[in-house]
């Protein structure tokens, strides 16, 4: 039916089984949002967080899942005269993009340049947009600075090393073995085997590291870093405390979310500066599975529900 869609939900915290495809009422773009045909989704840590019920937002059931998407805008809000019908467009919604439809504020969105995949492009959102934000936004990486990246082969890593060497900075990244290669190959100048080798021995008076990881990595990263360095940890809670002790500028992710770092990060790929990322595909089906891969933990790259083929 015309004003139907396809949507992923679930009505109560859980495993991934939780999660169901139904048919729903396709939902109608507000005065300052676009409806987007959503081509594929970026499947982020923070989805299978959300459904555990381990974070502090407050949920309204049924919920449908997922934020970072990319898709064809097709139909916009009455006031909306930035973007029209037919444009693809990728970015983030906090109306659930685990669906083939999704209504978006025409704040968190921008074009799809042509030589970049919706894959990809799905991948840029809380991936790409987190790495820039940490790196520049919150912590303000400079040419020459030393950086270690840990986590550095997943959704925020692969950008982060990137980013940080076309600021000029020097990097260095922990991955595990099946992602050394990679990891060099798209930039980092050391790469550190974590299953092998204790970074905390091998590295020293880092100006800046970037927790993508959290628990004993946190830990063991206040030895590696000089006096009047900084730390940020998108996947843990550092001691202020230990921060004072250690000399160390710790600072908070801020989370806020700028358009014009989706346009900008858009930009540096389309000029083929830095390159998108796509780990394994799964169909809108399969999306229980595509959470139980990201809850793992390991490999490389943004999962994707890949929704239009
Ligand atoms: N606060 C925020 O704004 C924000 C935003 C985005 C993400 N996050 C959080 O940041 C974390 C990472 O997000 P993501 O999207 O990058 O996750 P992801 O795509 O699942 O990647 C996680 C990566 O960590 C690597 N890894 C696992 N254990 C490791 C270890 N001990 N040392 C080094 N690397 C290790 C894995 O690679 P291997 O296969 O090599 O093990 C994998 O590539 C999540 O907890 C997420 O919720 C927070």
């Amino acid at each position: 039916m015309m004003n139907e869609m396809e949507a992923v939900r679930y009505s109560e915290f859980g495993g991934p089984e939780v999660l169901k495809v139904e048919r729903v009422k396709r939902p109608e773009p507000k005065e300052d949002e676009v409806l987007v045909r959503v081509h594929s989704s970026g499947v982020l840590p923070i989805d299978w967080k959300i459904r555990q019920g381990w974070m502090p937002m407050p949920v309204h059931f049924p919920v449908i899942p997922g934020s970072a998407f990319a898709g064809v805008i097709e139909k916009v809000g009455a006031s909306v005269t930035e973007f029209k019908v037919g444009q693809e467009v990728f970015g983030r919604t906090s109306n659930g993009s685990y669906a083939t439809y999704t209504t978006v504020s025409i704040d968190t969105i921008a074009l799809k340049l042509e030589s970049i995949g919706f894959n990809e492009a799905a991948a840029i959102s809380g991936g790409a947009t987190t790495a820039w934000q940490v790196l520049f936004n919150d912590g303000n990486v400079k040419a020459g600075d030393r950086v270690l990246i840990h986590g550095a082969a997943g959704g925020v890593g692969l950008f982060a090393i990137q980013f940080a060497k076309w600021m000029g900075a020097h990097v260095t990244a922990t991955a595990g073995p099946t992602n050394l290669e990679y990891v060099r190959s798209i930039g980092a100048d050391m790469v550190i085997d974590y299953t092998s080798t204790q970074f905390e021995k091998v590295v020293q008076d880092m100006d800046f590291v970037l927790d993508t990881v959290g628990g004993e990595t946190l830990e063991k990263s206040w030895s590696v870093i000089r006096k009047g360095g900084v730390l940020i940890s998108i996947a843990g809670q550092p001691s202020l405390e230990r921060a004072q002790e250690k000399g160390v500028r710790l600072i908070k992710p801020s989370r806020a979310f700028a358009k014009k770092d989706l346009e900008t990060i858009a930009q540096l790929m389309d000029e083929g500066k830095v390159k998108g990322f796509v780990g394994q595909k799964f169909s809108l089906h399969e999306a229980a599975q595509a959470h139980e891969l990201s809850q793992r933990g390991h490999g490389r790259g943004r999962i994707i529900l890949q929704i239009v083929e």
